[in-house]
């Protein structure tokens, strides 16, 4: 096969940042007929005016059909959470454990805070994406979804049965069996597809391949690429994350690969090498409306063999390089 032709996909996981850098970065996703944009700005987008506001923006940087979220707060007003999604301002709702990540610090420190929200959420249908890691500093942080999976999905789950849960960019076999245990859904980035923490690590510390949740072990990536290859529970989710070149060349280095230029063709790629392509689709492009309750996209992209051309950077962001060629462009 040289040829591959797909209902277009869509990126369930995506950070397109503000100002300068969202128009930056904007044209980068323009493959993906839609994309979650993720709420984590300075200071966070946590209401349905905010979510307005961005989406606003995020279409004025070219970028013409994000899917809106709002980040959970412990001060979050449930009506408002409600009232966004009646009105088709938002998608879902993200769930940061505070401290766990890029811009995080308003994020969820006491579980039992957002119980009402998560109960109105529950009752009126709106999704929640999960960042699944702990933040316990005695927790290893290669042990921090697992524990997550235990610590605080567990009893949020029980507490919460009928609310929607995306367990956003797994990283181990732990949240692979997890979500097919629990009929969940969950994203997977390319990057966990294509990497492990040997790639990050041995020979010298590459910081572009440093992330949250960290990269794991090889077995857990071999669990990653079995899910995404056979179970539709699983679909599309770069969490493309650009940072400025300095942020990433730093002594203390921010977290977040920028996948967002290459991320069908490298996802391609990895399917290819799995013996998996005539699986792509599933993935990439219907999985993930299934679980949302969305149509697929109406048209589609074609992928050939071949290099694509990427930049090695768009504006000062560097684009990820999984430092191996990709066999699969757009044509
Ligand atoms: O590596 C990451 N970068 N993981 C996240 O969860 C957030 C993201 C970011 O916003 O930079
Ligand atoms: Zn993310």
């Amino acid at each position: 096969m040289d040829s591959l032709t797909i209902r277009r996909p869509d990126d369930w996981h995506l950070h397109l940042r503000d100002d300068d850098m969202l128009r930056a970065v904007a044209p980068s996703s323009s493959v993906m007929g839609r994309a979650i944009v993720m709420p984590n700005l300075v200071p966070p987008v946590v209401t349905k005016a905010d979510a307005v506001a961005y989406r606003d923006r995020i279409r004025a940087a070219g970028f013409s059909n994000p899917l809106m979220t709002l980040y959970l707060t412990e001060d979050t007003d449930p009506a408002d959470v409600v009232a966004a999604h009646a009105e088709g301002v938002i998608t879902a709702v993200k769930l940061y454990p505070a401290g766990a990540t890029t811009n995080s610090a308003s994020g969820v420190r006491d579980f039992d805070a957002v119980r009402p929200a998560l109960a109105a959420m529950e009752e009126a249908g709106v999704p929640l994406c999960l960042h699944g890691e702990v933040t316990d500093r005695e927790i290893d942080i290669f042990d921090r979804e697992s524990a997550f999976l235990d610590k605080r999905l567990e009893p949020l789950r029980k507490a919460h049965p009928s609310l929607k849960l995306t367990l956003e960019h797994v990283t181990t076999k732990d949240a692979v069996d997890y979500v097919r245990a629990h009929d969940l859904g969950a994203t997977i980035t390319v990057q966990h597809l294509m990497l492990d923490r040997n790639d990050m690590l041995v020979g010298g510390m590459r910081p572009h391949y440093y992330c949250l949740p960290i990269l794991k072990r090889a077995r857990h990536r071999d669990a990653l690429l079995e899910a995404a290859t056979t179970d539709d529970r699983f679909f599309l989710g770069t969490d493309s994350a650009p940072h400025p070149l300095h942020a990433k060349e730093a002594e203390c280095c921010a977290a977040g690969c920028f996948t967002a230029p290459l991320a069908l063709p490298a996802y391609a790629t990895v399917f290819d090498e799995a013996g998996a392509l005539d699986r792509l689709e599933a993935f990439a492009s219907l999985n993930g409306p299934r679980h949302y309750g969305l149509p697929p996209n109406d048209d589609t992209v074609t992928l050939v063999r071949g290099t694509p051309d990427i930049p090695p950077k768009v504006g000062d962001v560097a684009v990820f390089d999984p430092a191996r060629p990709l066999t699969w462009t757009l044509q």
